[in-house]
């Protein structure tokens, strides 16, 4: 493979502009601004909070900490988050910056986004807490039992013009329909923590994938490149990590260092496995002719069409590209040829002949992707 310099990741949420794809995740009690300071160096995002809005959350905070967990408690909430912001921001490095929050009702989330635009941060719901105390108040983790009002207070703080994450804990509820409500309701980001019974369950993150657009943080178990690798090449768009920072605080610079490797190698640093090894529909860009049975046919019944559409349109999209060639490849043109990332001598002779670079391969591979999934019947 060859190292051929590239821009680097082109990363736009919104106004917010992550220089890499790697995110801090929060924690209560331990991610406020000078902790996060320490990574905004590096780190393409850091997640502060989770901030609370009000007197209720706050004094439910107060009985949590009582029983010896962290929390962040205030008798001023929005004078605290504006601190916070005016400290964080204040040496950001490039590094976006979100505020996790809970509230017990839409104003304070309402006012939080105002004051969190103003600074150039984004707002983050948090449906994700399942401390008792939190969940009582209708907020946390609650509000996945209660869709309807995380949409209310999605589509109000959208309203101040903030760019908008909602954090959920997966497995709890309908994850496709948490997510494709969640869009809906107009929110830029899916902040997942995908906690499975052994550990992260990546499937999740490859599921909601196939099913909306919006920017995706997976989460969960993210110890090192290996777990990250695991998320991008299901269709994360980012990762975060909370646990393991507290463990080794390089884990993020660490983490950085290796997806930037990857992505000025390969040029696609969240390029999906291929269909049969478990990767989103993003792949079907690598996949052969479909002429024997295998997973490309759920894939295609997904995207509500028949073999022959895909067989048609794979062609006509690579009419006048250097990916029209390929004689001695398996079927005929390097259409339907696999990720760089998988070794063959046939694919990489081809490329060498019409001197293409692995990088521009797989950027025309990715515009394959993005073109395929256009044609998609819902
Ligand atoms: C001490 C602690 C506090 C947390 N507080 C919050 C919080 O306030 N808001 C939130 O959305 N998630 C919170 N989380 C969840 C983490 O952001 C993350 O989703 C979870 O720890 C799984 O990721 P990890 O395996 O990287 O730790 C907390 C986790 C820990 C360990
Ligand atoms: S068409 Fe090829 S790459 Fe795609 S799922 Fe089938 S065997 Fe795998
Ligand atoms: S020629 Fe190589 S890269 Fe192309 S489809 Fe065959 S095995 Fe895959």
């Amino acid at each position: 493979m060859n190292t051929e310099m590239i821009e680097p990741f082109d990363l736009k949420i919104g106004y917010l502009t992550p220089k890499n794809p790697i995110a801090l995740a929060p924690m209560a009690g331990i991610t406020n601004s000078n902790f996060a300071k320490q990574f905004t160096d590096h780190a393409g995002l850091v997640v502060l909070g989770g901030y609370n809005l009000d007197d209720s959350t706050n004094d439910a905070a107060k009985r949590i900490a009582q029983r010896g967990r962290s929390e962040f408690v205030t008798d001023s909430p929005m004078e605290f988050l504006t601190s916070e912001l005016e400290t964080i921001t204040d040496k950001a490095d490039d590094c976006a910056v979100l505020v996790n929050v809970r509230a017990a009702d839409i104003d304070a989330y309402v006012e939080a986004a105002r004051i969190a635009k103003k600074y150039g941060a984004g707002i983050e719901i948090n449906a994700h807490c399942r401390q008792p105390e939190i969940m009582e108040l209708g907020a946390g983790q609650s509000l996945l039992e209660h869709p309807d009002t995380l949409c209310e207070i999605i589509e109000a703080v959208k309203g101040t013009g903030v760019v908008v994450s909602v954090k959920i804990r997966a497995n709890v509820v309908d994850d496709l329909m948490t997510a494709y409500m969640i869009e809906k309701a107009g929110a830029h980001i899916i902040h997942i923590d995908a906690v499975g019974r052994h550990g992260a369950d990546v499937n999740v993150i490859r599921k909601i994938r196939n099913i909306t657009s919006l920017f995706i943080i997976g989460n969960n178990s993210i110890v090192d490149y290996s777990a990250a690798k695991s998320m991008f090449s299901r269709g994360a768009d980012m990762v975060s990590a909370a646990r393991a920072v507290l463990k080794e605080p390089n884990t993020l610079r660490f983490l950085v260092d290796q997806i930037t490797s990857y992505q000025m190698t390969t040029g696609w640093y969240n390029s999906p496995k291929h269909i049969c090894g478990g990767g989103d529909l993003r792949a079907l860009a690598f996949c052969c002719l479909p002429v024997k049975p295998c997973a490309v046919h759920n894939a295609l019944s997904q995207i509500g069409m028949s073999a022959e559409e895909f067989t048609k349109l794979k062609l006509q999209l690579v009419e006048g590209t250097p990916l029209e060639y390929g004689d001695s490849t398996c079927f005929g043109s390097m259409a339907w040829c696999c990720k760089i990332t998988k070794p063959c001598f046939l694919r990489d002779g081809v490329l060498e002949v019409v001197g293409l670079s692995d990088i521009d391969f797989m950027r025309l591979k990715k515009q394959m992707s993005e073109e395929i999934l256009a044609h998609r019947r819902r």
